[in-house]
């Protein structure tokens, strides 16, 4: 961790005795309460401590709901529908931790995108970054095994098309692809087998993430935080301790986000569900259109856009794994696309054509939504590979303010000027 100087001082005996033995609470001090903050964060830098929040309820409803859960292809269906009828509250935790799946989505896609636009990724927090698209994988995984989990037809179908993608793989290797299914099924068809190991790994997984988290803010805390000016902490007067100041922004993002959470969980529970997935789970009958959660949607309308299986599996697969390789394919000499006239019109287009690949995903494989597709996903390739490292050369950027105190309180920062701004950045308190 960043060894920045702690102000902790145990006020009890007790406290000072742990303290020469096991500096825990030192460490929390330094690192979550008197940790430096740039004096400039938006409210963008609230998704951290919300994809916090969401990690920890998640975990919680789920541990609840497994107490009153029956993974067996018999019972799976009907558990849901006693936790929602019968057992104490069940109908709201059930409904936080569906509704919760999305929410955790809503917040890293703001998390990532964010990222993008003020250059997060670059160095030195390329691990940060990287720990980053490990962490979207296994929350993708673990999401997508506990849409299993209620074996609703959309659950069986889903799982049946996501998991015969490895089939794919028999266009390298004859036999190989259906050797895979068929270890991933536990048999020749997705089965109660099936459902059982997706419910020990849907268990397993978030504790996994738990760990990446960890390295996630580790690797953060000791770069410190980007910021919206993309510049480096260089003075006192750039950065506010968190504690009161950054947590309280944090605070009040956090309560806007609850409300929508709350928005849905007691008035809208099942409106980002599928309608299908309250039939039970039955390999006789395939739904109309298959269609996973909306947040797997954009990948999803990848997955479709290229006409050869293996292809599209490939395509799928690297849409994210481009994301690790951002640090080194922007060329850019500054981090924040504030200042960056040109790649930020790229960017916007960018968060346009992701959005269009979600509705498009949600489509039925046909003219003229399959065209657009292809259109859309050549476009979020080319933001990587043409667009971030030539954009990062040929454009100018727009001069950047000296310090993050000047980006905050502009000129003044630096003594030269007068009033608020000069003001405010004498002010011990506000240091
Ligand atoms: C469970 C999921 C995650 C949790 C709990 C988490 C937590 C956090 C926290 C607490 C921060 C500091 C506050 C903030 O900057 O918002 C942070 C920063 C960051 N995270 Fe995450 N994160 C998660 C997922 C991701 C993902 C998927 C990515 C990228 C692919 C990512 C990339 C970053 C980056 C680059 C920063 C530094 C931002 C900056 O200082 O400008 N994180 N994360």
């Amino acid at each position: 961790m960043s060894n920045h100087d702690s102000s902790y001082q145990p006020t009890t005996r007790i406290g000072k005795w742990f303290d020469e033995r096991l500096p825990i609470m030192r460490l929390m001090h330094g690192q979550f309460v008197d940790f430096p903050t740039p004096r400039n964060l938006n409210y963008m830098w609230t998704f951290g401590g919300i994809l916090m929040f969401c990690l920890v309820a998640q975990l919680v409803t789920g541990i609840v709901l497994a107490m009153h859960y029956q993974a067996s292809a018999d019972d799976a269906f009907n558990a849901i529908d006693q936790i929602r009828r019968n057992v104490n509250y069940g109908w709201m935790i059930q409904a936080m931790h569906a509704v919760g799946a999305s929410m955790f989505f809503v917040a890293v896609y703001a998390h990532i995108f964010r990222g993008l636009y003020y250059g997060s990724y670059k160095a030195p927090r390329e691990i940060l970054w990287i720990l980053g698209v490990f962490i979207f994988l296994a929350m993708m995984a673990t999401a997508f095994m506990g849409y299993a989990l209620p074996w609703g037809q959309m659950s069986f179908w889903g799982v049946t098309v996501i998991t015969n993608l490895f089939s794919s793989l028999d266009q390298i290797i004859p036999g190989v692809g259906t050797a895979i299914v068929q270890w991933l099924w536990g048999g020749y068809s997705v089965s109660g087998t099936t459902l059982n190991r997706f419910f020990s790994l849907h268990y397993l997984l978030p504790f996994v993430i738990v760990g990446l988290v960890v390295l996630h803010v580790w690797a953060l805390h000791v770069t410190g935080q980007n910021n919206p000016a993309g510049l480096d902490i260089k003075t006192k007067s750039d950065s506010v301790p968190m504690y009161p100041y950054a947590v309280a922004k944090d605070a009040v993002g956090m309560f806007a986000f609850l409300l929508l959470f709350a928005w849905f969980v007691f008035y809208l529970p099942d409106y980002l569900g599928h309608s299908d997935n309250f039939n039970p789970a039955n390999p006789l009958v395939t739904p109309p259109h298959i269609v996973p959660e909306w947040y797997f949607l954009p990948f999803y309308a990848m997955l479709r856009a290229i006409p050869d299986k293996l292809g599209g599996v490939i395509v799928m697969f690297a849409s994210i794994a481009i994301l690790a390789f951002a640090p080194w394919l922007d060329t850019a000499r500054v981090r924040s696309a504030k200042y960056r006239p040109i790649f930020k019109w790229f960017f916007w287009l960018f968060v346009i054509a992701c959005c269009a690949l979600g509705y498009l995903g949600a489509m039925p494989a046909e003219e003229p939504y399959v065209t657009w597709a292809r259109i859309f996903t050549a476009y979020y390739f080319a933001f990587f590979l043409v667009i971030m490292p030539v954009v990062g050369i040929i454009e100018t950027p727009k001069p950047l303010p000296r310090s993050i105190a000047e980006d905050v309180l502009g000129a003044g920062a630096h003594g030269g000027g007068k009033g608020a701004g000069a003001a405010a950045a004498a002010s011990p308190e506000k240091r």
